[in-house]
């Protein structure tokens, strides 16, 4: 209990500080006329709850490429691309859920170079809405018990004798980090991660990428720089990290869909991600011959 209310004092203090940093920061721009909109002034625009604050637009339905399956290994989910493709990957969303049409889209992108991907439901229906005490609503939204009700799903595909990579938005980085910490996937992208914390970074098994934004100030640039500290000391596995420059949190997978360089932001963020499977994922000639030995 007192952890939790020392959590939610602190909060309220950095909210406070990006606050005050806004105003002081706004009020010297609109003195000095500045045409340019100040680092500190966007930053505050998100600030630590940045995440919560620009809802996805549910209603925004294009033409889907794939189906959900109310049961697909335990957990409702998105399905797209082929099932026979060698290469899997699971997607976990941000705090919105796995409805997020701007989330589908990415994931019908990818699958569109070859990939099954499969973006479960790790809210359990009950994504964060406006109106919602974060504070509660997180007590019942644990990545950790995400990652492991994801498990029988992964372990499944796996067993099919495909090589399956996480990405993970937000909340779900925090998901992807703790399957990081495992033997269970073979790749990792995180995107403008929430609650992961360098400790988790020390723990990391398998090839990571992390995907930053220059203004997140839920995972702020300084971070995301210890977090690479902490990578380059690991010889065991490869990493790459990256700090998008101009965008806030939220930028991969909640982008302003009418501002040309936050999609374009979004689409290179997607790329990135993309790439770094195809590296480290299993080719089909390799995934036959596992099959092979494996007997499937
Ligand atoms: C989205 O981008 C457009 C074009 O830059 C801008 O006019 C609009 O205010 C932005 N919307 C939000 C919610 O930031």
């Amino acid at each position: 209990m007192a952890r939790a209310g020392k959590g939610s004092l602190s909060s309220l203090l950095l909210l406070l500080a990006v606050v005050l940093a806004a105003s002081t920061a706004l009020a010297s721009a609109e003195e000095a006329n500045a045409p340019l909109v100040l680092p500190s002034a966007r930053a505050a625009s998100s600030s630590s709850t940045s995440c919560l604050d620009n809802p996805p637009d549910m209603t925004v339905t294009g033409a889907e490429a794939g189906q959900t399956a109310p049961d697909f290994h335990g957990v409702e989910a998105y399905l797209t691309g082929s099932r026979r493709a060698h290469r899997a990957i699971v997607l976990a969303s941000d705090y919105y859920g796995f409805e997020a049409p701007k989330l589908r889209q990415i994931a019908d992108q990818v699958a569109a170079l070859g990939y099954y991907v499969v973006v479960p439901d790790l809210l359990h229906r009950d994504p964060f809405k406006d109106g919602f005490s974060f504070e509660e609503w997180i007590k019942t939204h644990s990545p950790a018990d995400a990652a492991e009700k994801v498990q029988p799903l992964i372990a499944a595909l796996t067993k099919e004798g495909k090589s399956v990579g996480f990405g993970g938005y937000c909340w779900g980085a925090k998901v992807a980090v703790e399957l990081a910490k495992t033997d269970e996937i073979q790749a990792v992208v995180i995107s403008h991660p929430s609650l992961v914390t360098v400790h988790d970074m020390k723990k990391i098994k398998c090839h990571i990428a992390v995907l930053g934004g220059e203004y997140d100030t839920r995972s702020p640039p300084q971070l995301v720089q210890q977090f690479q500290r902490v990578l380059e000391q690991n010889e065991a596995i490869d990493h790459m990290v990256k700090i998008f420059p101009r965008v806030p949190h939220g930028f991969a997978c909640r982008y302003n869909s009418s501002d040309p360089f936050a999609v374009k932001t979004a689409e290179e963020a997607r790329e990135d991600m993309a790439s770094w499977f195809t590296k480290h994922l299993k080719h089909e000639s390799e995934s036959f011959q596992f099959q092979r030995a494996a007997g499937i």
